[in-house]
């Protein structure tokens, strides 16, 4: 399809890249003969790619607007650069964890757990046909269903892939939807048992291993059953190639069987003493792996789980502690310890295998079983040889014993396994009609390690057959189809599985020389590969290794894988002693054991090799033990054989049923959520035929349509009188020659037409456009119609309302301007009231100020005037009191000056008097005169003491001036100026009462005055009369003094008188 013209510059390709597989980058420059330069996207770097076979340019990318299609087979260019980008898109970019690819379902593992499982994704894709919604597992299980309707054929889904990628997680969805939409109303509740069967098979067949904590150890094919109402009526399961060398060996980081550890967390936690079961870890087939634990996981939790869901089965009480007890059994028995040391036992063999008397294991597994201790410690450390004459029994070496011993617990665990699952069949049988089944496979995808054995082969056998089957429903039935309908097509060149089955299963091919080698004496592994390596040789699929000659090569459809011999023929035999097999059988406490190991027809399809060490480990060489015992089950058919034929019942089955394919990827090693590796996903998609779909689907035709459905689907694409119902093949050929120009897109074949990809959805694309126009058309005159008539319609009623709406709006403006009218003249009333009312109140409150402003100014002034009157009356007692206090000052100044003139005068009159007192009478004229004095002092204290008496009607007067102030004070508008009388009167008064005071002291002071005169005039009349009597002796000697003095003054004067006379 790429041509070297479209490589031009600016062109965006896919260039291969060591860890990212593909990465992007762009033309710089036209492509030229045998050189291409490109630009990688991620780190601009430019580079020169050479380009030595023209037809094999590097892969065209899509343009961004096809990329994260939810079918890889709608992209434009189909290559596994687009396939993985367009995955990788989906996945990481939105999530996206299911996408088609053509019929395949691609399913990535999210490892995490999305949101799109509920009922009511169920029911949304319920009747919904695939490409309706998102791919999902619900939509390919709708498909699957809706055919069983449809077409009354039955059907079955095909999940494959590595581990860890999701088979069962998917495989149970798609039964939950089949319960779901084919639940049962019947009280069997068929469906709830389906769903029950899981716990069941994940708790004996599934297993921690480094690649998926939950890995199936088995591959299983369910049937569920459907009557004629498409109800499920029951169901049956077939399981293949269960991995029971896991029952004795487990690598580093990986567990036994779940229902172990189940077991032994039930055993502590739901009192089981009689299974004597301790810690996991003191188990030998439990504690090998040392990761005895998985993060979430409660083994008590699983363990109720378990229980519920064999109860929900009808797996009794009884029967289920059986099988308890055989497990318990198996683990003890794997710690029986077989040594090769006799201790102090005297016994012939050394070297050969020994177990103690008092093993406490031993004696713990027969006690369960109810076998013979002696018996089983026998035939666990000897063998019986028959020899042509005789039979010897021979004790074991250490090893031999071993691996004898593992072999029967392999054994017991395989017979249990395939009990169970009769258990679980015969429960999910119920007897009701099978009209027909939808069968779920759930089996390993092709495995390809470092080291391959005899379980990689029958895998990658069995790989091969589906493969085959797919090719053979994909492609191969699709090129039949070309060829039946006679088109003119290119043989497209798509890989076909037979002559790598034919090397397996051909008569002289891998499983029957195994076998050969498995019945001759003395095969070995060697011998078994040297007779591959002579005979196989011609096949194109078998290859000799270039070093080393103990492993083969087949040349898988998904790679080539190398074989490594060791173990094949033990493996394939599966041998256990027989002896050591009677014994167990015999067992008498375990009625179980009888029903495991009785025969059953269906024994040999259920459980498949032991396989030994997988992966990592190397086998073990195991040459010396596949001596094929001579009294082992010869008769028993081969593990490969055995492998073949369920196999082949598988196929013939699946062939007889319209296939769904699941493919599951796991995008990481490390279960992180949404985390994509390439080259991881790249090998898987090439390993599950996705790769090749696309290969196919690019090449080929894969869309077809029947004339008849196309002409009624297509006619409307051609003009009508180009329709021709007599012949619908040509109206058929005008339309496609019309719309699909190039002949190479379409092919016509007898009944059908058939298309390449993306030619009948550019037919639908058309066909949708133009019915889109033709409707688009047909709306326009009908819309253009009922518009005009709505129109009219519209415009009657919009007049009506308009004159409606303008009379209600002319109305309501009149009624408006009525309104405001009244409304103004109220406002006018209101407003001239209020004015009034406010001017009103105004007057009457400068009324009311002025009032008590005048009041107040009244008041005042009256006030004033009081105050000035009482000024006045102040000042004027003042002034009286000032010029009284004048007067008397002056008075006294007076008296003073009268007394100091009169003391003068007195003296002057002394001297006289002197001179007279000289004689008696003038003394007693004196006498006389103080006399009159002291009388007229009495008459002056009578007179004051009359002025006393006339102060008391004046106090009188106070206490009738006092009442009167009281009354006065009653009246208020009076009292104040009665209050100043008062005040006047008080002070009047109390003038008064100071007056009558001063007057009483001024008494009191006259009458001690008047006493002290007396006692003075008393003391001065004794001094007088005293003095009298002295005067008067003095008076006779100053008489004569006198007249001494006399004549001396006379001379004086006489002296006086001449000397003046002289000046
Ligand atoms: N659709 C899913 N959504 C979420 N988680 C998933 C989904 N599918 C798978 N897983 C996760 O991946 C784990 C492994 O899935 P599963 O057991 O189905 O793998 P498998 O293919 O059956 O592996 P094996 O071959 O070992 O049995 C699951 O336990 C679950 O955690
Ligand atoms: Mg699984």
């Amino acid at each position: 399809m790429t041509t070297k013209e479209l490589y031009t510059k600016g062109a965006r390709i896919w260039v291969e890249h060591p860890v990212k597989v593909w990465e992007g980058a762009t033309v710089t420059s036209d492509y030229r003969s045998g050189v291409l330069i490109v630009q990688l996207d991620d780190n601009k770097e430019i580079r020169q790619i050479k380009i030595p076979d023209e037809g094999r340019m590097p892969p065209l990318r899509n343009p961004s607007l096809l990329i994260g299609q939810n079918d890889l087979t709608s992209l434009s260019y189909l290559h596994e650069p687009a396939v993985l980008h367009n995955l990788k898109v989906r996945f990481c970019d939105r999530n996206a964890i299911y996408t088609y690819c053509g019929i395949v379902l691609v399913a990535i593992n999210p490892y995490y757990d999305l949101p799109i499982y509920g009922d009511e994704t169920i029911m949304a894709y319920r009747g919904q046909s695939m490409g309706d919604l998102d791919p999902h597992i619900f939509a390919v299980s709708e498909e699957a269903y809706t055919k069983l309707e449809r077409e009354r054929r039955d059907q079955s889904i095909i999940v494959s892939g590595e581990s860890g990628a999701g088979k069962t997680v998917s495989a149970k969805y798609a039964m939950r939807y089949f319960a779901a939409v084919g639940g049962n109303a019947s009280e069997t509740q068929v469906e709830r048992k389906v769903l029950a069967s899981s716990p069941i098979m994940e708790a004996i067949g599934n297993a921690k291993t480094t690649r998926n904590d939950n890995s199936s150890r088995f591959g299983k094919f369910i049937e569920i059953h459907f009557d004629n109402q498409y109800r499920i009526s029951g169901a049956s399961m077939r399981t293949y190639l269960l991995e029971k060398s896991r029952v004795v060996y487990q690598s580093a980081g990986e567990r036994n069987y779940h229902i172990f550890y189940q077991l032994c967390a039930g055993a502590a936690t739901e009192k089981m003493p009689e299974l004597q079961l301790d810690h996991q870890d003191t188990f030998h087939y439990l504690n090998q792996g040392g990761s005895p634990e998985i993060d979430g996981v409660d083994d008590y939790k699983t363990f109720r789980e378990t229980k519920n869901a064999l109860s929900t089965l009808g797996v009794t009480e009884s029967e289920q502690r059986s099988m308890f007890t055989v497990l318990a059994a198996i683990l003890h028995l794997g710690n029986v310890e077989l040594t090769s040391d006799p201790d102090e036992m005297q016994l012939d063999n050394q070297d050969g295998a020994y177990i103690r008397p008092n093993d406490k294991h031993l004696s713990i597994v027969c006690s369960l079983l109810g076998v013979s201790k002696p018996e089983l410690s026998r035939w666990l450390t000897h063998r019986r040889i028959a020899s042509a004459h005789e039979v010897i029994v021979s004790r074991m070496d250490v090893q031999r014993a071993v691996f004898a011993r593992d072999a029967l617990a392999k054994r017991m665990y395989g017979k249990l396994f395939a009990w169970l699952v009769q258990a679980v069949n015969r429960a999910l049988d119920t007897g009701n009609a099978k009209k027909h089944f939808i069968g779920v496979l759930d089996i390993y995808g092709f495995e390809t390690f470092e080291i391959n054995s005899f379980e990689q082969f029958c895998i990658n056998y069995a790989n091969e057959k589906l493969q085959q089957q797919f090719n053979s429903h994909v492609f191969k039935l699709e090129q039949d189809e070309y060829i039946k309908e006679e088109i003119s097509w290119k043989m497209i060149d798509f890989y076909d599985n037979q002559p790598c089955i034919d090397l397996i299963e051909d008569r002289l091919g891998v499983l029957a020389l195994l076998d050969e080698e498995c019945r001759v004496p003395q095969g070995s592994d060697m011998g078994f590969v040297s007779k591959l390596h002579d005979k196989c040789s011609n096949y194109p699929h078998f290859l000799k290794p270039r070093f080393g000659s103990a492993a083969f090569i087949i040349k898988h459809f998904a790679d080539i894988v190398e074989y490594q011999c060791g173990g094949f023929l033990e493996k394939n035999r599966d041998t256990v002693l027989e002896e050591q097999l009677e014994c167990i059988k015999s067992a008498t406490n375990c009625r179980l054991i009888h029903s495991m190991f009785a025969e059953s027809p269906s024994d040999h399809s259920a459980t498949l090799p032991p396989p030994s060490r997988r992966r990592t480990t190397p086998s073990v060489p195991l040459a010396s033990l596949t001596q094929p015992p001579r009294r082992t089950s010869t008769q028993k058919q081969t593990v490969g054989a055995q492998f073949r034929q369920s196999l082949s019942a598988l196929m013939a089955t699946l062939s007889a049923t319209t296939p769904h394919y699941v493919r599951c990827i796991k995008p990481n090693d490390t279960k992180q959520a949404f985390q994509f590796d390439a080259a991881r996903a790249v090998n898987q998609l090439r390993a599950c035929g996705v790769l090749e779909t696309i290969r196919i689907s690019a090449a080929g035709f894969p869309s077809r349509w029947l004339y008849q459905d196309f002409f009624y689907r297509y006619r409307l694409l051609c003009r009508f009188k180009e329709i021709d119902r007599g012949d619908i093949k040509k109206t058929c050929s005008s339309i496609l020659q019309r719309y699909l120009k190039e002949p190479d897109k379409y092919q016509f074949g007898t009944t059908k037409i058939f298309f390449r990809a993306g030619q009948v959805a550019y037919l639908e694309k058309v066909r949708a456009d133009l019915q889109r126009a033709y409707c688009v058309r047909v709306q326009s005159c009908v819309r253009g119609f009922l518009a005009r008539r709505r129109y009219t319609c519209i415009m009657r009623a919009i007049r009506g309302i308009q004159a409606y709406a303008r009379g209600h709006i002319g109305r309501t403006k009149a009624q408006e301007i009525r309104r405001e009218r009244a409304a103004i003249k109220i406002q006018k009333h209101i407003r001239g009231w209020l004015a009034r009312k406010r001017y009103r109140k105004l007057r009457h409150l400068a009324i009311g100020l002025q009032a008590r402003a005048r009041g107040y100014l009244a008041r005042k002034h009256y006030k004033e005037k009081r105050y000035l009157q009482a000024t006045i009356t102040i000042q004027r007692y003042a002034r009286g009191y000032l010029a009284r206090m004048r007067v008397r000052r002056m008075r006294r100044q007076i008296i003073v000056a009268q007394a100091s003139i009169r003391r003068f005068l007195a003296r002057r009159q002394y001297k006289r008097l002197r001179i007279e007192a000289r004689s008696i009478d003038h003394v007693k004229t004196l006498n006389k005169g103080l006399e009159n004095k002291i009388i007229s002092l009495q008459q002056r204290l009578e007179h004051a003491q009359d002025k006393a008496k006339a102060i008391e009607p004046l106090q009188a007067q106070i206490v009738e001036l006092r009442s009167k102030l009281e009354y006065l004070k009653q009246v208020e508008i009076e009292a104040r100026s009665l209050k100043v009388d008062i005040q006047d009167k008080d002070n009047f008064l109390i003038f008064l009462k100071e007056e009558l005071a001063k007057e009483k002291e001024n008494n009191k002071r006259l009458a001690e005055e008047k006493s002290q005169i007396e006692m003075r005039y008393k003391k001065e009349k004794e001094a007088k009369e005293a003095e009298n009597e002295k005067l008067a002796n003095e008076l006779k000697s100053n008489k004569e003094h006198f007249e001494l003095l006399i004549e001396v003054l006379d001379t004086y004067v006489y002296n006086i008188n001449r000397v003046m006379k002289q000046a």
